[in-house]
């Protein structure tokens, strides 16, 4: 630690009023400077996919105007590419273009998890699924912190849509909290540990998260072992002091003037302890001590990154339909692609609001299948539809005649910018309807329509698909979605892309749909952990396309599924073979289901994943260690993780349904067996051997040496009144037990165990 900036030397010399100032920024980017110490000011920036630095003399909040940055595919397309490495490849990349920037902390990557289809910010976020999440996030911030740059990961906790996102309370009961909406920052806080952690605008049962002790402090500290700075979302802050007191360091952007007299006031009144001041200024010290050790560069590596962001693209495409096949496309000499919609000419590529980064350059689809067919073929266009949702049958006519006479048609659909963004949900999960209704004319006009889609939540595609031969889901893959489409289609790359989130048949499927998003600013997480796949797969609904579902040009075989039990972990070992005749790279996906459970469980949930790359007919053995809390659901009555002892089965596949190996392990578990005493049932009493040879001893001994007509040797009467609690059978005459062989055999058993 350089002694010019020694963070506990520093805080001894600071004036309440400079420790006030430091727990808010200086402006909307910066953290607070004291120049009487030679503190200095340390910058945060968005963000997740590409930098948004707000350039020195810009509006803070004006939009598309920040300084030129690399567009990486969002989290949307990043979260389909199951790819750890790609993630960690984007993240030191992001880094390198922060340091020249002089940007200290990128704020990002976000985790929330995608509850509806509907969130306008699922563009944002990763997956359904808590442990793909987390892993990619830990992966990305690995990456960029590998380079001294920090990150914020955001926003904690259950911010799971934009409907009144300022003040909505997500009600979530604990087992979900921890399961679904809180598992995949601990992944990444334990794994990765992010330099901050930005808090959720939303309320959480009830209470503000910049404002919730216990998702700050109890869990993020206490229990994940966080000691990073946790920063607010911009704005959602409501009461400095109580925030302060809940573990939240730094307020931005600042309420100069406000929340720093509100913080001298408070320690001046007794209010607020001043070792909390103190623990959180440290942090804030803390951070700008790291941020004087990154090593600035100089300019980005523009060609570099764009490249990057073209390889990324590439892998994060889904293939979702694929017959005939029809991809890749083999164009000879002579031939005519037809490539319709205007999104081949107007790419969507990234979504709005404070993600939104302003690009170095622009792939087109369009000038990147020009350039990429073979000489002599003719790559014609037609745009079909208007992006303003104008119905114009003149582009619909003139594209169905293109179709007509071409070979193949490759057609861009997707939803416009307006539709989905930071700030609002959408209302439906379709196309629009001049897009559903020119895909039926092309199918008439021509037996290859190719389908490519670029959008940032899920859309509907039953309709949509059956009209096309192959559909390419491309999400919003960055500055270079246009070249890598161009790649995809053409066969240069194959696709290996994974949906990270199911794509249902229709909104009403998804299980949050009955509670989204709220009302009178509560919305209740009714579905409870059946989230996403978790929810279809307990209905056993059909759906369009599987969380985990992506085709590739190449085929592959599992095989030779072996698990072992070492200790207390599980490993699971098989091979997957390339059995086609191109290149291709495979997300292996090991799925956890307990076969008979006390409490509801998903019939199967994800617990771990590889992506490996394979040339033809190459073999590759998969090898994974899944842990105790793998097996594990998070129980209420204990307060803890509890793995109950029995039969699970591990299935190994290509999506989650479609498992390929499938096995079962017995596990057993040396957790001690809940507590019992008056209040528990007679069955849980009988549940638990030792407690259960305890009772009826108890029974015995209290009715003259025998059992004989009590409810223990009555199993009718069991079923009848076995969920009612011993006290109150003691009450029931006729049942065999008493007040005082209550309280002796609940004596005995606490001095046994
Ligand atoms: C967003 C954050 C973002 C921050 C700064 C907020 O509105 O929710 O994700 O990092 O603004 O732009």
């Amino acid at each position: 630690m350089s002694t010019d900036l020694d963070p506990a030397a520093l805080l001894e010399q600071l004036t309440l009023t400079e420790k006030a100032a430091l727990c808010l920024g200086s402006d909307f980017w910066h953290t607070a400077p004291v120049e009487r110490l030679g503190i200095p000011a340390v910058a945060l920036s968005d963000g997740p996919h590409g930098l948004r630095k707000v350039p020195e003399d810009g509006v803070d909040v004006a939009l598309g105007e920040s300084l030129p940055a690399t567009c990486f595919p969002t989290a949307s397309a990043l979260g389909s590419s199951w790819d750890v490495d790609l993630a960690y490849r984007i993240g030191i990349a992001l880094a390198d273009e922060a340091r020249a920037q002089g940007v200290a902390v990128i704020l990002g990557p976000g985790i929330n998890i995608k509850r509806s289809p509907l969130c306008g910010r699922n563009f944002e976020y990763f997956a359904e699924d808590p442990v793909l999440s987390g892993r990619l996030a830990t992966a990305m911030i690995d990456g960029i912190q590998s380079r001294g740059v920090g990150t914020s990961l955001k926003h904690f906790a259950a911010n799971n849509q934009e409907s009144d996102r300022l003040r909505v309370s997500a009600d979530v009961d604990e087992r979900t909290l921890r399961e679904i909406y809180l598992a995949g920052f601990e992944i990444a806080v334990t794994s990765a540990r992010p330099w901050t952690v930005m808090c959720a605008y939303n309320r959480v049962n009830g209470v503000h998260a910049s404002q919730h002790r216990w998702l700050l402090t109890d869990v993020l500290r206490d229990e994940w072992g966080f000691e990073g700075l946790v920063v607010s979302d911009w704005g959602a802050v409501h009461d400095r002091v109580a925030a302060l007191a809940a573990g939240l360091d730094l307020e931005m952007p600042p309420k100069l003037g406000i929340s720093d007299v509100a913080i001298v006031d408070a320690v001046h009144s007794g209010a607020l302890d001043g070792e909390v001041l103190d623990e959180s200024v440290s942090r804030v010290l803390e951070l700008v001590h790291r941020a004087r050790a990154i090593e600035p560069v100089d300019g980005i590596e523009v060609d570099a990154h764009h490249e990057l962001a073209r390889a990324a693209a590439r892998d994060c495409a889904v293939l979702l339909k694929n017959d005939g096949p029809a991809l890749p496309l083999q164009p000879s000499p002579g031939q005519t692609i037809a490539v319709i919609g205007e999104f081949a000419r107007t790419p969507r590529f990234q979504g709005a609001g404070s993600s939104q980064v302003n690009p170095t350059r622009i792939d087109t689809a369009l000038d990147a299948l020009s350039a990429g067919v073979p000489d002599g073929v003719e790559v014609a266009f037609a745009a079909g539809f208007r992006l303003d949702g104008m119905a114009d049958d003149g582009l619909a006519g003139e594209a169905v005649e293109l179709a007509r006479r071409a070979d193949a048609v490759v057609v861009f659909c997707g939803v416009p910018a307006a539709d989905e963004s930071e700030g609002y949900d959408r209302t439906h999960m379709r196309l629009p309807a001049e897009q559903l209704d020119l895909l039926p004319r092309l199918a008439g006009a021509n037996a290859s329509v190719v389908l490519v889609l670029a959008n940032g939540s899920t859309v509907e595609l039953t309709d949509a698909a059956s009209h096309a031969t192959a559909v390419l889901e491309t999400w919003l893959s960055g500055q270079a979605a246009g070249g890598a489409v161009a790649d995809l289609v053409l066969g240069v790359a194959n696709p290996s892309g994974r949906l990270a989130e199911t794509i249902p048949l229709r909104l009403e499927d998804n299980s949050s749909y009955l509670n989204f998003p709220g009302e009178d600013g509560h919305v209740r997480y009714g579905e409870g952990v059946f989230v996403g796949y978790r929810g279809y797969d307990a209905l056993d609904q059909q759906v369009a396309f599987p969380f985990g579902h992506g085709l590739s040009y190449t085929t592959f075989d599992y095989a030779d599924l072996q698990i072992d039990v070492i200790g207390d972990a599980v490993e699971v070992r098989c091979t997957v073979t390339n059995t086609g005749a191109r290149h291709g790279k495979e997300v292996v996906q090991i799925y956890v289901g307990d076969v008979e459970s006390s409490v509801s469980r998903p019939v199967r949930e994800l617990k771990a994943f590889v992506k490996v790359d394979l040339a033809p007919g190459q073999s590759h053995p998969v090898t994974c260690t899944l842990s105790p809390r793998d097996f594990s659901y998070w129980s209420t009555r204990r307060g803890g993780w509890h793995l109950e002892a029995g039969e699970f089965e591990i299935a190994v596949g290509s999506s989650s349904r479609d498992l390929r190996l499938r096995s079962t392990v017995q596990l057993t578990s040396d957790e001690a067996p809940l507590p019992l005493d008056g209040m528990s049932t007679l069955q849980e009493w009988l549940a638990d051997p030792a407690a259960a040879r305890l009772l009826r001893a108890a029974v015995v001994d209290g009715n003259d040496g025998a059992a004989a007509r009590t409810i223990l040797d009555n199993e009718e009467l069991q079923r009848l009144i076995g969920n009612f609690p011993i006290s109150s059978l003691a009450a029931m005459p006729g049942s065999g037990l008493s007040p005082a062989i209550v309280t002796d055999v609940v004596a005995e058993l606490q001095r046994t165990r």
